[in-house]
């Protein structure tokens, strides 16, 4: 089998996306990593070892490989025949935005909205999402990228299963190396998770900063957790510590930018 996801340089004891998913017991994290499921009358998140990857699952990672630009990179997603999902779901969902001003989020997977128009983040939980991004000074369209973990809507928004993850994964990973953005946000626990490969909550991870390290890049890329946008939809009294979490952002989005425009002029 494959091993997934990165190692973190987290405080926490590094594990694999599957021991971080999988969950044995429920802590406080846990709780909120269950509210925070992007339907409240989705399935949850399975709580007891998941399943392995298919056997049959094609690993595409060495093939991805080969890709150099976003544009082949979405090719090869709307190609690709690995995720069930694609049969129920209208559209393929890719990413928005501007890959080049360093600055790229993941969220978890496309809702209705997002289906129907085949752009992420564009329904009710994306438009809490602008509205924080506008508020501390980013021009939406022209400084941020936004895609996801899953390509399809999972039918009835239920959580995406750990199949539908592993099977995205490779393409995500391999998006984050061609975006190679100066900063990466992660919208909600399956992201942060999964890339992060650790079994903290979002609770935790989402304060402070976190390394993320593509097989295929010297770098590590600087990362932050956020509350997914819908879990504050349902949970509005927690939007005060996201829009703290947004300011940060900004502040360190200043920053990487004076550096950038400091060392292309030097
Ligand atoms: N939730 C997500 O995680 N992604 C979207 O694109 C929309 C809602």
């Amino acid at each position: 089998m494959r091993e997934l996801g990165v190692r973190t340089l987290v405080a926490e004891e590094p594990v694999s996306i599957y021991e971080s998913l999988a969950g044995k017991t429920m802590n406080k994290d846990d709780k909120q990593e269950k509210q925070e499921t992007r339907s409240t009358d989705a399935p949850q998140q399975q709580t007891s070892a998941p399943p392995p990857p298919p056997d049959n699952a094609p690993d595409v990672t060495a093939e991805l490989e080969s890709v150099t630009s976003l544009a082949e990179l979405e090719q090869r997603v709307r190609a690709f025949e690995g995720c069930d999902l694609k049969k129920t779901a209208t559209n393929t969902v890719f990413a928005r935005g501007r890959p080049d001003k360093g600055l790229m989020f993941i969220g978890e997977a496309p809702g209705n909205d997002e289906d129907l128009q085949g752009l992420p983040f564009v329904g009710k939980s994306g438009q809490l999402l602008d509205e924080a991004l506008r508020w501390a000074g980013f021009d939406v369209p022209q400084d941020c990228y936004i895609s996801n973990m899953i390509f399809w809507r999972p039918p009835g928004n239920r959580a995406p299963s750990m199949h539908e993850i592993s099977a995205c994964l490779p393409f995500v990973e391999r998006h984050v190396a061609l975006v190679k953005p100066r900063l990466l946000v992660f919208l909600g626990g399956v992201a942060a998770k999964t890339l992060l490969a650790s079994s903290a909550g979002i609770t935790t991870l989402r304060r402070g900063w976190h390394d993320y390290q593509p097989a295929s890049l010297d770098a590590p890329i600087k990362t932050k957790a956020l509350f997914h946008p819908a879990y504050l939809l349902r949970a509005p009294g927690q939007k005060r510590l996201f829009w703290r979490d947004i300011l940060e952002l900004r502040q360190e989005f200043e920053a990487v930018q004076s550096t950038s425009s400091t060392s292309s002029t030097s």
